[in-house]
């Protein structure tokens, strides 16, 4: 377990280095993530590698005792390179060029691109694979970030209509896969499909989801091709991404199977106005964050690195780039670096060292001020790493959840594609509310993807399985899930769409039907101001129906649809609860799985990894772990805390071993 930073050498004098490396080593920092957007330095001009510097930037941080997580400097290709190659520049879905002058300026489909990463991939491979410092790597930084996933240029037209071609046995079978006898839209050749943008009004949901697949294959070969030259000039060090939070625009699972570790950034005030968090509790969590933003993120990343994950970048104050950019209240830095370790991080590591004085950044916080000396978030590192010390001196235990949630990235981008209107229904945000929800009736949770469900004996341990995601209909997932004995959770949309977009045969919940008997034959979205009752005073917004089946629904709506089918262990909820019908649905459906649900209220939160457990309260008031609580995570009186005791302010932690 290890406490870090990001730092950038290259905008210090030289000079400055040491006093920094001694100072981080003096607050409990062991890692140091370096050299990501560095590439102007490292190569002024084509050809031109000035690597000096940065060596002597990793000694002296390995001599203050320091080591060193290396970037790969492909999110900022200098303005050279972009004069040499202007077609490797993305195209927004306006066809405008997204110029240079930021960052994350390139089209992961340009070939030249590729070359020049390779280049300097490889070249910085060669001189720091081995360098002892050097522990780990980080390929790239935030794929997708400044919605770059997707870019509508002319590399990317010509790597789409190849796509195309290899997926689809000739240019008949894709026209039928599409559906594009629709509208006239046929090709007779591959090289007539264009790009889904610019259409009159919308384009093909095939042709889209067929080139969200294209793109997020993209970003996976794009790391791999770093991945493969990292692992053989740099050998057993770990190769890492910094993902986003609340970012679905490709598929994490794939892209992090070339990984050894996945990683995440996490600014828990910052995502508060970009996750559907709504504006009272906006106002709420203004200085916490989520009380279930973080957790979310640690548990699926946990999953997409097979159980390895790293927080890359945590928020230290303030930063720059929200509509409004508060402080964290205090004991909150410390906190969520806790919360990360409860939730399996091997390393926090914290964004920035010092502040930048200039450029895009100058109003983001850092650990230190512009000028040098400490700022807040240091004093509360300091504390957490002196606790990690005492703490933590047992092996990393594994997840021990009784719960999993499959997740699929596909099927996320499925429902939201097409919806119809149904602006309000966000397939992340329920996702996130249910995940809410259960870690409000004290659960852990494992994330689980699609494919890894389907396939392996991962599901087997899970009393309860919940499908909210799974839009498409996925034979081999269902035919795993009538083979386990855990309790299934089944909600609106799964199974609903075919691998192409369309509506399956069968109709909803397609290939789920082999484990419940019902089939989907009218659906509705309604508006944001529009609620509708069931007789068991359930409520259900922006998403509803119609159900026909042998099976006699549990509810029913007063238009006579019913509501919540159910044949011995599988259940399916045909609308979206609101979220305090969710708190009662899913305490009784965790109930049946024996897994003892406890309500926690808004913002206390509980988390167990092997025989730690530890409180978390994000407010909005103060709270008391009661006995019923402390019982029921196994807290011994006579060994007492280890952190913290029964009082938490807002921003507290408390911690003990469970008997
Ligand atoms: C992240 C990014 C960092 C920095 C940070 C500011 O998205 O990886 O480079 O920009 O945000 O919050």
């Amino acid at each position: 377990m290890k406490i870090g930073v990001c730092y950038y050498p290259e905008h210090w004098p030289e000079s400055r280095w040491q006093q920094d490396a001694q100072h981080m080593k003096s607050m409990g920092l062991s890692m140091v993530r370096i050299g990501e957007f560095a590439w102007s330095k490292l190569e002024p001009e084509s050809g031109n590698y000035q690597f000096d510097w940065l060596e002597r930037s990793i000694d002296t941080l390995q001599n203050a005792g320091l080591d060193v997580i290396l970037g790969t400097p492909t999110a900022t290709p200098p303005a050279w390179l972009i004069r040499q190659h202007p077609e490797m520049l993305a195209v927004d879905e306006h066809g405008r060029v997204r110029d240079f002058g930021s960052r994350r300026h390139y089209c992961f489909s340009s070939e030249p691109y590729r070359k020049e990463c390779k280049r300097i991939v490889e070249k910085l491979a060669e001189r720091f694979g081995n360098h002892p410092a050097v522990v780990a790597w980080q390929t790239d930084n935030e794929f997708g970030c400044h919605s770059t996933t997707i870019s509508y240029s002319n590399a990317a037209l010509t790597a789409f209509q190849t796509w195309c071609s290899r997926h689809y046995n000739g240019i008949e079978a894709l026209n039928h896969a599409w559906g594009n006898v629709f509208w006239s839209m046929e090709y007779s050749s591959f090289d007539q499909i264009g790009l889904p943008v610019g259409t009159v009004t919308e384009s093909n949901p095939a042709h889209r989801l067929a080139y969200w697949k294209f793109s997020s294959e993209q970003v996976k070969t794009f790391n791999r091709l770093q991945v493969d030259i990292l692992r053989t000039h740099s050998p057993n060090r770990d190769i890492v991404h910094n993902f986003m939070g609340n970012f679905v625009e490709f598929d994490h699972f794939d892209v992090a199977d070339d990984l050894d570790v996945a990683s995440w950034d996490n600014y828990p005030l910052g995502f508060l106005t970009r996750d559907g968090t709504n504006e009272a509790d906006q106002e709420t969590w203004l200085r916490t964050g989520h009380p279930d933003s973080s957790s979310f993120h640690h548990d699926l990343y946990r999953a997409c690195g097979k159980g390895r994950m790293w927080l890359m970048e945590q928020q230290p104050g303030p930063v720059n780039w929200a509509p409004y950019n508060p402080a964290p209240l205090p004991g909150m830095v410390r906190l969520w670096g806790w919360e990360a370790i409860a939730h399996g991080a091997e390393l926090v590591s914290y964004f920035r060292y010092r502040q930048a004085p200039s450029a895009q950044e100058q109003m983001h916080s850092a650990l230190c001020l512009p000028n040098g000396e400490e700022d807040d978030a240091a004093r509360e590192v300091k504390i957490l790493a002196k606790e990690i010390q005492q703490l933590i001196n047992t092996p990393h235990e594994s997840s021990s959840a009784d719960l999993a949630i499959v997740f699929d990235y596909t099927g996320d981008q499925a429902a939201r594609i097409q919806q119809p209107d149904g602006q309000h229904y966000d397939p992340l945000v329920f996702i996130q509310t249910i995940y809410s929800v259960v870690r409000q009736l004290g659960m852990q949770v494992d994330f689980i993807s699609s494919a890894a469900a389907a396939s392996g004996k991962q599901l087997d341990q899970y009393k309860l399985v919940m499908l909210a995601n799974n839009t498409l209909s996925d034979q081999a997932l269902a035919a795993k899930l009538a083979s386990i004995d855990a309790l299934i959770v089944m909600f609106p949309r799964t199974g609903s769409k075919t691998n192409e977009c369309a509506i399956p045969e069968p109709l909803p919940p397609g290939a789920f039907q082999s484990i419940l008997d019902i089939k989907v034959t009218r659906v509705e979205s309604l508006p944001a101001n529009i609620a509708m009752q069931t007789n068991k005073q359930n409520t259900i917004i922006n998403w509803r129906e119609r159900v026909e089946s042998s099976i006699v629904a549990n509810e029913t709506f007063d238009d006579g649809w019913g509501f919540h089918y159910q044949n011995n262990r599988v259940h399916y909820f045909n609308g979206c609860p609101n979220r305090d019908t969710l708190l009662t649905l899913l305490t009784q459906q965790l109930a049946n799985a024996e897994l003892d649900p406890i309500n926690l209220g808004r913002g206390l939160r509980l988390t167990q990894r092997g025989d730690l457990v530890w409180a978390f309260n994000y407010g909005p008031g103060d709270a008391e772990l009661s006995n019923h609580i402390l019982e029921r995570f196994g807290f011994q009186p006579s060994n007492g805390f280890l952190i913290g005791q029964e009082k938490l302010h807002i921003g507290d932690v408390a911690a003990w071993k469970s008997s």
